[in-house]
């Protein structure tokens, strides 16, 4: 079967050429943010859904009506891609976007705005062996040969959305910069979301109480968004997301890396880390 993985470099980045275009990031760059936006920004892998989920029930106090019947690109369409200006033309009111960019795409952009921002990070480990898993049946990606292959360009941050490590560094150094920006990890969300949703519903200026807050939970799960169409990508045809390679909602769980990575690979890695990250103050949990 043929594959839809052209790219589309852009201040020299790859991005999906299937979805992206050189006038849709240069629309993302230029947008006109509004002080009631939701933004929510990731690096791929990192509980982007996840977060969509979230702030979808949050926003509507718990019903689960337009997590169930409109797919989570739709409504917190990412902006960036082709289809997005059309998205958002039609949508009243508070609007939730997605953005994979890395802050310095956005900054100009942002600076001023008081939109409110998400940042969700998970740990890198976790974040490469789902990127892989993700290459193997996302079409519009370059289909990856080996794990060791796919994490040295991880390293080097020539995969598609760029650098882990840029993405990172430059949208969490920015807590004095941006208005409204809340920081959050994968893993806390993991470990405890209640208290995540509490935390992520309070900056929103939307607490949920009682049923509110035990609905969003609920449908927030792993396994209820596995079986929620509109955010498991079945409905994806199999020409661009093809689920007999892999599910989108693949394991969900903190430390997966260890099944993957070898003494060696985990040497590599770690000295890169600490070469990158030796100025950022971040810390992740890589186990549980
Ligand atoms: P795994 O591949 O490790 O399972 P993104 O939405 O940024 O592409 O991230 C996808 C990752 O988030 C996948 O990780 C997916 O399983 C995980 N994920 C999505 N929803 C989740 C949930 N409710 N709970 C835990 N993990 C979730």
């Amino acid at each position: 079967m043929a594959r839809l993985d052209v790219t589309e470099t852009f201040h020299h980045i790859s991005f999906p050429g299937h979805i992206h275009t050189q006038d849709s990031l240069n629309y993302a760059l230029h947008f006109q943010f509004q002080d009631r936006d939701t933004v929510i920004a990731t690096y791929p892998k990192s509980g982007t859904t996840w977060m969509q989920e979230i702030v979808t029930l949050v926003k509507n106090r718990g019903d689960p009506q337009l997590s169930k019947t409109v797919p989570n690109w739709a409504r917190a369409p990412w902006l960036e891609q082709h289809y997005s200006a059309k998205v958002l033309e039609a949508t009243q009111g508070h609007r939730i976007l997605t953005t994979h960019l890395p802050y310095n795409l956005l900054a100009s952009a942002l600076q001023g705005s008081k939109a409110k921002v998400i940042y969700v990070a998970r740990n890198p480990k976790d974040v490469a062996v789902s990127y892989y898993h993700f290459h193997k049946m996302a079409k519009f990606l370059p289909e990856p040969n080996s794990f060791d292959e796919f994490l040295d360009s991880f390293l080097e941050g020539s995969v598609s959305y760029g650098s882990w490590f840029d993405h990172v560094k430059g949208w969490t150094s920015q807590a004095g910069v941006l208005a409204n920006v809340l920081y959050i990890s994968y893993e806390e969300m993991w470990l405890d979301l209640q208290g995540s949703m509490e935390r992520i519903s309070s900056f929103l200026q939307c607490p949920l109480v009682g049923e509110e807050l035990t609905n969003s939970l609920r449908h927030c799960s792993f396994s209820s968004m596995s079986d929620n169409a509109m955010v498991n990508y079945t409905q994806i045809p199999k020409e661009i997301m093809d689920h007999s390679k892999g599910k989108f909602m693949r394991k969900g769980i903190i430390g997966d890396w260890r099944n993957t990575f070898t003494e060696k690979q985990i040497g590599i890695f770690d000295t890169v880390y600490s070469y990158q990250m030796k100025d950022c103050p971040l810390t992740f949990m890589w186990d549980w």
